[in-house]
């Protein structure tokens, strides 16, 4: 099948941390010749921009009056995706704990989910696009042709994110992970879910590229079966 044939699927990958959403989007969309959008990139570069501005992110009302400002530019190449605010390359300030600290209560605010969702369909444009966040399939793609709910036993998915961010305390990343969890599962604005018409794969016995070879199959098909 030719790379002009997903020139405008809509792949929407959603799950919680370590799940291996991030690898498996990034190696669907290179195999597959897609475009890739990392919406948490997107709420995590939102509340680097607050935190660097002394916004007390966990006063909503504060987060409001200031989440219209930061210009966030997010390139979509899998193979070297990039993230800025207001010009400014924060692909590793991002990943720091005090981000990763802040960002489900920066990302349960209505206000900038709403501004983020304008930014993530403007960016999804006519598809051709991986876009894995934790509410693409229910909310902000509900057409998407292919929708995959990637999950993975806690163990596991602490094991990934230390090794992902070196660390070393696999019980604290564990408990930092179900904790973030539960707020992003029980937020009244798009709260993780699984979507309608969505596949759910559980990587826990799987290596990366088997996860990526069953999801390729899925958007093969889909394609496919608009014939
Ligand atoms: O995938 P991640 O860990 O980089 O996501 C960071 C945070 O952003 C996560 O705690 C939940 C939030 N998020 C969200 O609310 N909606 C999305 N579509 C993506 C991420």
């Amino acid at each position: 099948m030719s790379e002009r044939a997903h020139s405008d699927v809509v792949v929407a990958i959603d799950g919680p941390s370590g799940s291996g959403k991030s690898s498996t989007s990034r190696g669907v969309a290179a195999r597959l010749g897609l475009r890739y959008l990392d919406t948490g990139a997107m709420y995590r570069a939102m509340t680097w921009w607050l935190l660097e501005r002394g916004v007390p992110v966990d006063d909503a009302a504060a987060v409001v009056a200031r989440c219209d400002e930061p210009v966030i530019d997010s390139g979509t190449d899998p193979l070297a995706p990039t993230i800025t605010a207001d010009g400014v390359d924060v692909s590793e300030a991002i990943r720091s704990p005090e981000v990763t600290g802040a960002v489900s209560a920066v990302s349960a605010v209505p206000e900038v989910r709403a501004r983020l969702l304008r930014l993530q369909r403007e960016a999804i444009g006519g598809g051709g696009i991986v876009v894995e966040g934790r509410d693409i399939g229910a909310v902000v793609a509900p057409d998407a042709e292919v929708k995959v709910y990637l999950t993975a036993d806690p163990a596991a998915r602490a094991a990934r994110r230390a090794a992902e961010e070196g660390g070393t305390d696999l019980a604290a990343t564990e408990s930092s992970l179900l904790a973030r969890d539960r707020v992003d599962s029980t937020r009244a604005a798009s709260p993780l879910t699984m979507a309608a018409g969505a596949v759910h794969v559980d990587t826990t016995p799987y290596t990366l590229d088997e996860v990526v070879t069953l999801i390729v199959g899925l958007v093969e098909d889909a394609v496919e079966d608009r014939r």
